[in-house]
């Protein structure tokens, strides 16, 4: 065995399944389109087409949320690891944020632990077996579940003194507040009374700099909003005519969210697993919502899974925040 077969044996060794229940995507997009206004949930982007074009919407000069994070990071880390302390046990929901786990997992003092908590158990166990070998003195500790719920951590060898829960990227504003407020609250249980969570936010701004980074010149937005389509349509055999929805992104600054439709360009009808939908010109589906956080807004949001903000860095131009979060 090479040493990258070998990390994904231990990867394997190491690996708590949970068996989360697998997605039932006919199901899900049965009941969304029969809404009004009709929906589709964002969590079936992610498919391999779809989380590759998401890499590509993070190099488009427009989508600022990921570089500019990166580079709070990067200034910012050795404060934020003297406000989580030593001994860390850091939990990570999504399997592994590549350069900024690295970041955080080089600058923290003494880490014992690593876990990624992940649905698809290839990813979680590729991204422990990447991460194993360049840290090898991080016990890691993947877990394949599903992190909308509270979870019982694996226990490290070496006691750690403190959970860390890092989510970076702004994921938590694809979940509307209420879901946000839910997973925030399974996170508040899963760290513990001593715990702390690490969340990346993209912040309120100018509407034009947001509708922008939605709106990408090169169109790599659009495709990914479109490929959600063209999965269902390779999945679940559904007919949706991909030239006949368009992608449309607003910044709806009084809701503070991005909000994201496919837009019928024709009235048409699609067929979904012995259903038929049908579609008026201009009628759209919504398919993704992006929160933009105010300060106040944000702790208070927090504030309703019994949690409260103890620190804040945001980037030179507030654009982008990382906030430490700890029980109230
Ligand atoms: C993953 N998530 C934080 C991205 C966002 O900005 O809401 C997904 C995305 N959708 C369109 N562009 C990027």
């Amino acid at each position: 065995m090479n040493v990258a077969a070998h990390a994904l044996q231990r990867a394997r060794d190491a690996l708590t399944d949970l068996r989360p229940q697998p997605d039932d995507i006919a199901a899900d997009v049965i009941a969304g389109l029969s809404r009004s206004p009709r929906t589709l949930p964002s969590k079936y982007f992610y498919d391999a087409q779809g989380s590759h074009l998401f890499e590509e919407i993070t190099q488009q000069p427009e989508y600022y949320l990921t570089g500019t994070e990166l580079a709070l990071l990067e200034a910012r880390l050795p404060s934020i690891a003297q406000a989580i302390g030593p001994g860390a046990h850091v939990v990570e929901y999504g399997s592994g944020s590549g350069r900024k786990t690295e970041l955080l997992l080089e600058h923290l003092r003494e880490p014992v632990a690593y876990t990624p908590v992940e649905i698809s158990r290839t990813a979680v166990l590729e991204a422990t077996a990447r991460l194993s070998q360049q840290f090898p003195q991080i016990q890691m500790l993947p877990v394949c579940a599903d992190f909308t719920k509270p979870l019982e951590l694996p226990t490290s060898t070496v006691p750690a003194q403190r959970t860390v829960m890092f989510f970076p990227g702004s994921t938590l504003g694809n979940f509307t507040d209420e879901d946000a407020v839910r997973l925030l609250d399974a996170m508040r249980q899963t760290m513990g009374a001593h715990g702390c969570a690490l969340i990346g936010i993209d912040l309120d701004k100018d509407p034009a700099l947001i509708e922008a980074a939605y709106n990408d010149a090169a169109g790599v937005t659009a495709e990914f909003t479109l490929n959600l389509l063209a999965r269902l349509n390779r999945e679940i055999g559904s007919d949706f005519d991909l030239d006949g929805f368009r992608h449309r992104a607003l910044y709806a600054r009084q809701r503070g969210r991005i909000e994201t439709f496919l837009v019928s360009q024709r009235a048409q009808s699609v067929h979904v697993a012995g259903r038929t939908f049908a579609f008026e010109a201009g009628e759209s589906i919504q398919v993704e919502y992006s929160y933009k956080y105010t300060d106040a807004g944000f702790a208070a949001l927090v504030a309703r899974a019994g949690l409260k903000v103890t620190h804040g860095w945001n980037d030179a131009r507030d654009w982008f925040g990382l906030r430490l979060l700890q029980p109230a």
